[in-house]
């Protein structure tokens, strides 16, 4: 398997800069305006745009650059089902699944709207759903019977059917009207167009957040407003939707092959796989595949799950060429919904948990998020609270939750194998040693350089572990991550990891 991209360049994200990307400078000074919007993927750009509509003044700032984050590297699949319909249908009833199944149809036509009405050239199309399994076992086609029930209740259609892929399926059913579409294009497209309506600027880190003074604080400035969107994923800084969110990572990879699926989406769920064809910014076709989830911080998975969802693809298709590989994050809520809507500050508004169902969520947010700001309440908003209280739904993600926590905050600390000498970390690679009697964070920079860093990870203390096939430093509590140098690349922590002496000293 020979990768063409580092593990952060999704298939989409690939051939970028393109000469039309368009590039947004840095924030340099104070500015004042209505909302200010955090985080320049899908759900911060879609409510930028939507409160432009609706008369506010808003700035929307990215740490990075537009959608490479997290959006990039997405499927681009939108569905108006759930990852598991069953679950969620067991767990809160036909009503609620309706309501999700109309919420994220809602989403679809929000994107499709912008789409048409913006003229964005992103592959935008409207096509069926696949679901099913490989391997015909009673316990799988009880699992399909269900989903396929769930999907009733939630008031879709499906019908049975073997899907449309170079192998057989034992069985399974589709769902039309789904649809699918270049993710990262959608954003920049938007992006270039909300440019020239509002102040937007990019590698502008939101470094604090006072909720109380109505303040965004940058590296170059501060940003006044009487609203404050965090669309960063996860909310920066301390929310108590943290601690009720698992985070994995999952893996994709890109391979050209001589027998594409039929287009659409493609799920096998015996072995948690995601399929679909796609055509990229430089025309040519390729299949995407998508599986291998694990927990973040979890050293050797993400290579191991790659190399077997590649073996999975070699199987099944006549491969053709090199492989793009790469992964993203996930955020799990405990009771199965997004939090999404006002945090414990009236003023500051939250998007996250959004799982891998992320793209139709994010449209679902900006929807709501402009609601909620500009007065209008609803049984949805209600629904998705951030501050909802549901025990009896979250009791078994909480646990999870917390374990994981708890396996890092103290398991990680007093861990006493021998860890890794300075020596053996190799050039372009990072590894946790014990040095001048404490524990850091050690990166040779491919030019044989040192960088100490602590390991501890200034949100709430965990120690970050090394990631090497994405290059980061991973926070295994509720998903941070770092880049080799320190420099934060994802929240919640709001900065990077504390840079050591490269003797060691503080
Ligand atoms: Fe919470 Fe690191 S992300 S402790």
């Amino acid at each position: 398997m020979r990768h063409l991209a580092d593990t952060n360049t999704s298939i989409w994200t690939l051939p970028s800069p393109s000469p039309d990307t368009p590039a947004f400078p840095v924030l340099e000074t104070d500015l004042h305006a209505d909302v200010v919007v955090v985080g320049g993927g899908i759900t911060g750009l879609l409510t930028a745009l939507h409160l432009s509509d609706a008369g506010q003044r808003v700035v929307l700032i990215d740490a990075g650059q537009i959608a490479r984050r997290n959006t990039g590297l997405s499927t681009g699949n939108l569905y108006t089902a759930v990852s598991n319909m069953s679950d969620l249908s067991a767990r809160w009833g036909g009503g609620v699944v309706g309501q999700v199944r109309a919420l994220r149809a809602g989403g679809i036509r929000t994107i499709e709207r912008a789409v048409r009405r913006l003229a964005l050239d992103c592959g935008f199309g409207r096509v069926p759903m696949f679901y099913g399994i490989e391997h015909d076992a009673n316990d799988l086609r009880v699992r399909v019977e269900q989903e396929m029930l769930a999907y009733q209740r939630a008031g879709l259609t499906p019908s049975a059917s073997r899907g449309g892929l170079p192998f057989a399926l034992a069985s399974g059913f589709r769902v039309e009207g789904q649809a699918q579409f270049d993710p990262y294009r959608f954003c920049l497209g938007l992006a270039a167009h909300l440019g020239r309506r509002i102040p937007v600027f990019e590698s502008t880190p939101a470094v604090d957040v006072d909720a109380g003074e109505g303040c965004v604080m940058t590296p170059g400035g501060r940003i006044h407003a009487r609203h404050i969107v965090l669309a960063t994923h996860s909310p920066a800084g301390f929310n108590l939707v943290q601690a009720e969110m698992e985070v994995y990572r999952e893996c994709g990879i890109a391979v050209r092959v001589a027998d594409p699926p039929a287009p659409g989406i493609h799920w096998i769920k015996d072995s948690e796989r995601s399929l679909r064809a796609a055509v990229a910014a430089t025309g040519e076709q390729w299949l995407i595949a998508v599986g291998g989830k694990h927990q973040v911080g979890e050293q050797h998975r993400q290579q191991e799950e790659t190399q077997r969802l590649d073996a999975y693809v070699r199987e099944r298709f006549q491969v053709t060429g090199d492989v793009i590989a790469w992964s993203a994050q996930q955020f799990k809520p405990a009771d199965g919904l997004p939090y999404i809507g006002g945090s414990a500050h009236d003023n500051v508004w939250v998007a996250t948990g959004f799982q891998a169902d992320g793209l139709v969520w994010g449209a679902v947010a900006a929807q709501l998020i402009t609601e909620g700001i500009t007065g209008v309440h609803s049984d949805a908003a209600r629904l998705l609270s951030p501050l909802r209280i549901t025990p009896m739904k979250s009791a078994k993600g909480w646990a999870r939750t917390n374990a994981t926590v708890i396996k890092h905050l103290v398991g990680d600390r007093i861990k006493r194998e021998m860890p890794t000498h300075v020596d053996e970390v190799n050039s372009g690679c990072g590894a946790l040693v014990e040095r001048d009697g404490q524990r850091q964070a050690i990166y040779r920079d491919p030019q044989g350089q040192l960088h100490a860093l602590s390991p501890v990870c200034p949100h709430m203390k965990c120690l970050v572990q090394w990631n090497d096939p994405a290059k980061s430093w991973d926070c295994p509590c509720h998903g941070s991550r770092f880049a080799p140098t320190g420099e934060l690349l994802e929240g919640p922590a709001m900065t990077g990891l504390r840079r050591l002496a490269p003797e060691g000293g503080p």
